[in-house]
């Protein structure tokens, strides 16, 4: 039996946020998110979360994802957080730790991890990676033979010890009967006066048990969250994450560096997605459109296929159908578009009456003046037609085939 520990009840001082640190987002989902789904790749017999600060929001988020959640309080390190699973624990042949803040780590680094274990046949993994600048980490000791002894923590480091580039990535397989045995015997013994979980590999190492490492190539991979900048560099290679699968699933990207395209997005072939554009987590866009540049597609947004969504047009809620187009300066929320449909510059669904969101339906090949304002809830007919800068009121739909026109200049004074 395999059990998952993700620990995440730490403080992150360094974040200064109200928010809990793990649902800080990554590609528009919380980081937790992506340490939960990497997790699932190791097909776990149960997935335990860690939580203290903030443990409430936590819980809340990931209430549909059948996860045992365990409380730690007060936090007094990362040992310690790992004790508190212990009953949760009996039984589990393997262990594997997880840190919420590492949320790069992919699923098949974490397989490789487990296979390496199970190849070693050791008490325990740890995952490591080499790093130019390792500061901050815990570095690996290993022996004369190259087995892991010990990891130290950077604030307790002994003279020399900071050149040792190979870094603990907080993520760990272990042999559970063998962990939980130790977890007892942690003290508080250092410079942070917390109960390390890293000192099980050296009391593992003392009792004679082996303890592998497998080196993680890509160390973008481990990178942990203890910043907003280190939140701001892992955001940015998710996203180009996303991108690369876009692009290689057939969409061009012009600019992959200035597009904010969150995970979960899908996006047809011979798309053409153009700078400056924002497309938030669970649009859906068909094949052959052009969306951008500085368009801002927003949730339960689903573009159909041959679609333009060009400059400043932003789209919340908006069912878009085959063939239409929202060329530039719109807002669309909570509208469906059929087919073909025309919409002008300027056009403004107003569905926000100050109390309620309501909604918009444009009929197939329906063509919106510029500047038309369309207070929801209405509907527009098939091939119906506004003037330029109409304003339809809500509930005067437009009949199929009609042209409705308002308020047009009017001569207020001659001057001379
Ligand atoms: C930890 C490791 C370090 C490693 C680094 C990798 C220890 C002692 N050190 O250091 O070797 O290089 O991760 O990123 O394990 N947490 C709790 N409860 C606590 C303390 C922490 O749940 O009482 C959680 C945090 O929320 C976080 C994770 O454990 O998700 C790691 O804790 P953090 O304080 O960030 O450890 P680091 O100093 O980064
Ligand atoms: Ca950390």
């Amino acid at each position: 039996m395999l059990k998952v520990v993700i620990l995440a009840a730490g403080k992150s001082t360094r974040m200064k946020s109200d928010r809990p640190k793990v649902l800080h987002a990554i590609a528009g989902l919380p980081m937790l998110r992506w340490v939960v789904e990497a997790a699932r790749a190791l097909s776990p017999d149960e997935i335990i979360v860690i939580v203290g600060h903030g443990a409430e929001g936590v819980r809340k988020e990931f209430a549909p994802d059948k996860l045992t959640f365990v409380a730690q309080e007060p936090q007094l390190g990362t040992g310690h957080a790992v004790l508190q699973a212990r009953a949760a624990l009996a039984g589990a042949g393997q262990v594997a730790v997880l840190c919420g803040d590492v949320p790069l780590l992919t699923a098949d680094t974490l397989k490789r991890l487990a296979e390496c274990h199970r190849d070693a046949r050791a008490a325990a993994t740890v995952l490591t990676t080499v790093l130019e600048k390792p500061a901050g980490y815990g570095r690996i000791l290993r022996d004369e033979r190259g087995s892991v002894k010990a990891i130290v923590e950077q604030k307790d480091l002994k003279p020399g010890q900071e050149r040792i580039s190979e870094i603990n990535s907080g993520t760990y397989l272990f042999n559970g009967p063998e962990l939980v045995a130790r977890l007892d015997r942690l003290t508080n013994a250092n410079a942070q006066k917390e109960y390390y979980l890293t000192d099980v590999v050296h009391l593992l190492a003392q009792d004679g048990q082996s303890v592998a490492a497998w080196c993680c190539e890509d160390s973008r991979e481990v990178l942990g969250i203890n910043t907003r900048r280190e939140l701001a560099a892992c955001d940015k290679i998710a996203r180009w994450r996303v991108v690369e699968q876009l692009m290689a699933g057939g969409v061009t990207v012009l600019d992959p560096e200035n597009a904010y395209i969150e995970a979960g997005v899908k996006v047809g072939r011979d798309t053409t997605i153009y700078p400056y554009t924002a497309i938030h987590a669970g649009v859906q866009i068909g094949e052959r459109c052009e969306i951008g540049p500085y368009a801002h597609l927003r949730s339960g947004t689903v573009v159909g296929n041959d679609c333009k969504v060009g400059a400043f047009v932003e789209t919340k809620n908006a069912k878009i159908g085959d063939e239409s187009k929202a060329g530039h300066l719109a807002y669309l929320g909570d509208v469906t578009l059929g087919k073909d449909v025309n919409i002008g510059a300027g056009t403004i669904v107003a569905n926000y009456d100050g109390k309620q969101k309501h909604k918009t339906e444009i009929g197939d090949e329906a063509f919106i003046g510029c500047g038309t304002v369309l207070v929801a809830p209405v509907k527009v007919g098939k091939r119906g037609q506004t003037g330029a800068n109409t304003v339809v009121p809500k509930n005067k739909d437009v009949p199929d085939d009609t042209i409705v026109v308002g308020a047009p200049a009017r001569v207020l004074k001659r001057k001379a």
